[in-house]
């Protein structure tokens, strides 16, 4: 028997984008969060580093915009940086009233004001941060404030399977009226009706073998948004972190760019510093740059990491300002007030998703997409530092805002089906997920990493044809589980990664390719815009 259930919102997602989203909400509809496993098992309880926004006097709304647009590499949407950046510091402020406990620092006439950190592309100090898991205590705040309010109900364990429309129901107007979901305690599936459903999802870097992010960060949102037939833009920019902790047991875990922004070094194995050879901001170029150039020094020397060094500053500093990272790299056994860490690049974020408007509306009505999984034309060809929590944060405030107004006009939806599980079976072929997850992760790495070339794209694309193929047979025929799941959507998604490389033949950003390694300047820029059904390759859209 399928669960049923209804509510006004449906938000997929507890991360910073979601439960802030469900907050705002909360007071005026009855609003359902889902959570694959723990509400907290999202990239945002990891974020270290923090929140970008303008509080010091020195700084400006125009340099944060400049500053963005150029790490941007001349593809961030002007108006969407704008419009992010001047609602920065209200959203920090929103944090804050929540309970947030960011770091302050006292100023000379005896006021406390947030102390300001410093990340790759920044021309000022403007990460507002609490220590150095900045994360962790947004998403204790905001959990702590969801599971107190009484209109929310939180589904932890709960795995959004697909979306479902009234065009798949038989109906003219179509429109989003809830999802399936995966009940991985019951196993059962069941199906959650509402008026507004937002994937707040987060992104897809696990597709990579080597990712600084949590096993969750699959791109469900984005493939079910595709599946739906929502547009999806410049999946080709994937961005990668330069520095994680080099270990076999430490899963990519993140050193943070402030590291570097409070003057650490990187280092190549025999000490000496190699970045003024590839840019004059040195360690604190965009991030791109920076990954790029360990990528480049580590095949040039064959070696497996190069280093990050800070421990040439106090050890008073380093405790005050980097406690978390100096408490995990301790565990691994590298002391960074005595030594330099092992680092190496990883997986990281997601600058590309589900075009959205700036109130978060995807091209389904009824369906909006907020944080990582959206694509607002804010972060261009790579994402400035601590500039992702912030869209989390300024969008759900948007969509909550539209929303808001929209709910007396939107009727409940219509009775919707139970999930039809009568021709599928248990599986005995575990095995198949397990190694076609590895072999996606693998190939994924190797030729759709940090250097591309159009031969190994070809070659992925041929491969993840294959794997979709064996896939969809897989999930036509077994009782689905939540791996199958996740898998479904990192084949999807890694093949909107790999249409989105072959078509941007030229090199900007994130996105490297040695068969065209110079920026086209000869034409407008353009985003790598994937329409359903289509493929097509469209312009930058007019007024989007
Ligand atoms: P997430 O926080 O990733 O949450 C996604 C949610 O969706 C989870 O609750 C998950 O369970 C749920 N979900 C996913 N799929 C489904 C499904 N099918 N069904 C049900 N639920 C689902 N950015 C900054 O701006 N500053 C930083 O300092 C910073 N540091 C970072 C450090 C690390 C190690 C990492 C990994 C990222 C960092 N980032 C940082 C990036 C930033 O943390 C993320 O982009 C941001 O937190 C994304 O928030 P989100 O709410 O969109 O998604
Ligand atoms: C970090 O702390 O280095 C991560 C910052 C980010 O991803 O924005």
């Amino acid at each position: 028997m399928t669960g049923h259930f209804a509510f006004d919102v449906l938000i997929i997602g507890s991360g910073a984008a979601g439960l802030s989203l469900a907050l705002r909400l909360a007071e005026h509809a009855k609003v359902a969060v889902l959570a694959k496993g723990p509400l907290s098992e999202g990239s945002t309880n990891y974020a270290q580093g923090g929140v970008s926004a303008v509080f010091d006097a020195a700084d400006s709304i125009e340099s944060h915009i400049q500053d963005t647009l150029i790490a941007g590499a001349d593809l961030c949407h002007e108006g969407a940086v704008r419009f992010t950046v001047e609602h920065g510091p209200a959203s920090i402020r929103w944090l804050s009233e929540q309970g947030v406990p960011f770091t302050l620092e006292a100023r000379d006439d005896g006021s406390r004001e947030y102390h300001l950190t410093r990340e790759g592309g920044h021309s000022h100090r403007r990460v507002v941060h609490a220590a150095d898991a900045t994360g962790r205590a947004i998403q204790t705040t905001l959990e702590e404030r969801a599971r107190a309010c009484p209109t929310l109900r939180l589904f932890e364990n709960h795995v959004a399977v697909d979306l479902v429309t009234t065009r798949k129901l038989g109906l003219t107007d179509n429109r989003c009226v809830g999802a399936y979901v995966l009940d991985r305690d019951s196993g059962r599936i069941e199906v959650i009706a509402a008026r507004f459903v937002i994937l707040a999802s987060g992104g897809a870097s696990r597709v990579y073998l080597y990712s600084s992010n949590p096993d969750g960060s699959t791109g469900d949102g984005i493939a079910m948004a595709w599946r739906a037939g929502c547009r999806i833009a410049n999946m080709e920019f994937m961005q990668f972190h330069p520095t994680c902790l080099y270990h076999p047991a430490a899963k990519s875990f993140l050193i943070t760019e402030a590291v570097r922004g409070e003057g650490g070094h990187l280092l190549l194995p025999d000490g000496t510093r190699f970045m003024e050879r590839f840019d004059p901001r040195l360690e604190l170029a965009p991030r791109d740059i920076v990954a790029r150039a360990i990528d480049h020094e580590m095949k040039r020397l064959g070696v497996p990491c190069l280093y990050l060094d800070i421990s040439h500053k106090p050890a008073a500093f380093i405790e005050e300002h980097f406690p978390n990272v100096l408490a995990t790299c301790l565990d691994y056994g590298f002391d960074m007030r005595r030594e330099p860490l092992p680092i190496v690049p990883a997986a990281h974020y997601t600058c590309g998703g589900v075009m959205t408007d700036f109130a978060g509306h995807t091209d389904l009505p009824g369906l909006y997409a907020v944080g990582e999984v959206a694509f607002t034309g804010l972060h261009g060809a790579n994402r400035m530092a601590s500039n992702s929590l912030l869209e989390c944060l300024v969008f759900a405030a948007s969509a909550g805002q539209d929303i808001l107004t929209r709910l007396a006009d939107v009727p409940p939806p219509p009775p919707l089906p139970d999930w039809d599980e009568s021709r599928v079976t248990d599986s005995d072929e575990e095995v198949v997920v397990s190694h076609n997850w590895l072999e996606l992760r693998r190939f994924m790495w190797d030729y759709v990493g940090i250097v591309r070339t159009d031969k190994r794209l070809a070659r992925a694309r041929h491969r993840v044809e294959l794997l979709l193929r064996e896939i969809d047979e897989y999930y036509g025929h077994f009782r689905i589980s939540a791996d199958v799941i996740e898998l479904r959507n990192l084949a999807q998604v890694a093949e909107l990664i790999i249409r989105c490389a072959l078509a941007r033949q030229e090199s900007r950003g994130l996105h490297y390719t040695l068969d065209y390694p110079e920026t086209d300047t000869a034409h407008p820029p353009r985003d790598t815009v994937l329409v359903p059904g289509n493929w097509a390759l469209a312009e930058r859209m007019p007024g989007w």
